[in-house]
Order: structure tokens, then C-alpha cells, then sequence
């Protein structure tokens, strides 16, 4: 099995970025977390980051041909894009939404997903941890 996991825009800057809401822990630090989780299963790890809309809509295409789950964090594109609904729903791929802060707890244009309503579940507000729950709810027996 594998797992593909997909970070949309500024998830590039994790540790410097508003630090009091996301933390200081890096990308990179999330990364080696899951490789740790995946190895321990024997899974394989596909993990990328874009700031490109399009880029985010070709890696959950390849991830449904692929025929594999995808822990999607989109970033702003999770309160902004159809071009994500439609592709998971067009993939036909399984997807946790995973978010770093509890989007609810914040500015109101946050509180509305365009993901949630094609995702299979949605997990918010744990930091990176956030990111060990959705590898949880995917391969946890
Ligand atoms: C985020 C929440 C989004 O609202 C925000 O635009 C992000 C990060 C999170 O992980 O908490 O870029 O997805």
C-alpha cells in the first residue's frame, strides 16, 4: 500500500510561518514523522507540497490512478477551490482533510471547507499531530 500526501500553498513556510498558530515544527519535520509511521507499516510515502492550485489537482488525479488514500492539506485552496472538490470526487480517491489549527476556532472565511463534502473524514486543530491521526484513520486496524 501508499499513502500520498499533499500540502497546498505557504505549508512550504511551516516553522517560520505564524508560528503561534502553526507551530515550529517544519515540513520536513512532519515528513520524516510519516516516513517513520509508514516504514513501521509497510507503506510507502508519497509526500509533496505546491503553491500551485493545478499542481495540488494533478497529484490527487495521479493519487486515484495510483488507487491510493491521500492526507490532503490544502491550505487556503481548502476555503477557495472547486477545482479540488471535482478532482477528488473525479479521482474517486479516499482523502482525510487534515488542517493544522482548528480552523473553526478562527476568522469565519475558515470555517467553510469546499474539500470536507468529498473527503472521507476531516481532522483539525492537533499541529502536526493532526497529520499522525489521518495516517491513523487510514491504516489503524
Ligand atoms: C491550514 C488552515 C487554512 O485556513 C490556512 O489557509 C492554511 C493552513 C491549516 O493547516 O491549519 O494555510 O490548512
Amino acid at each position: 500500500p501508499a499513502v500520498h500526501v499533499i500540502n497546498g500553498p505557504n505549508l512550504n513556510l511551516l516553522g517560520v510561518r505564524e508560528p503561534s498558530i502553526y507551530g515550529t515544527a517544519t515540513l520536513d519535520d512532519i515528513k520524516t514523522r510519516l516516513a517513520e509511521l509508514c516504514a513501521a507499516r509497510g507503506v510507502d510515502l508519497v509526500f509533496r507540497q505546491s503553491n500551485h492550485e493545478g499542481d495540488l489537482v494533478d497529484w490527487i488525479q495521479e493519487a486515484g490512478r495510483a488507487g491510493a488514500p491521500v492526507i490532503l492539506n490544502a491550505g487556503a485552496y481548502t476555503h477557495t477551490s472547486i477545482a479540488l472538490y471535482d478532482a477528488i470526487k473525479g479521482a474517486g480517491v479516499t482523502v482525510v482533510e487534515v488542517h493544522l489549527s482548528n480552523v473553526h476556532a478562527r476568522e469565519s472565511f475558515r470555517q467553510h471547507s469546499f474539500i470536507s463534502p468529498a473527503a472521507r473524514g476531516v481532522i483539525a486543530g492537533f499541529g502536526p499531530a493532526s497529520y499522525v491521526l489521518a495516517f491513523a484513520a487510514l491504516f489503524e486496524k
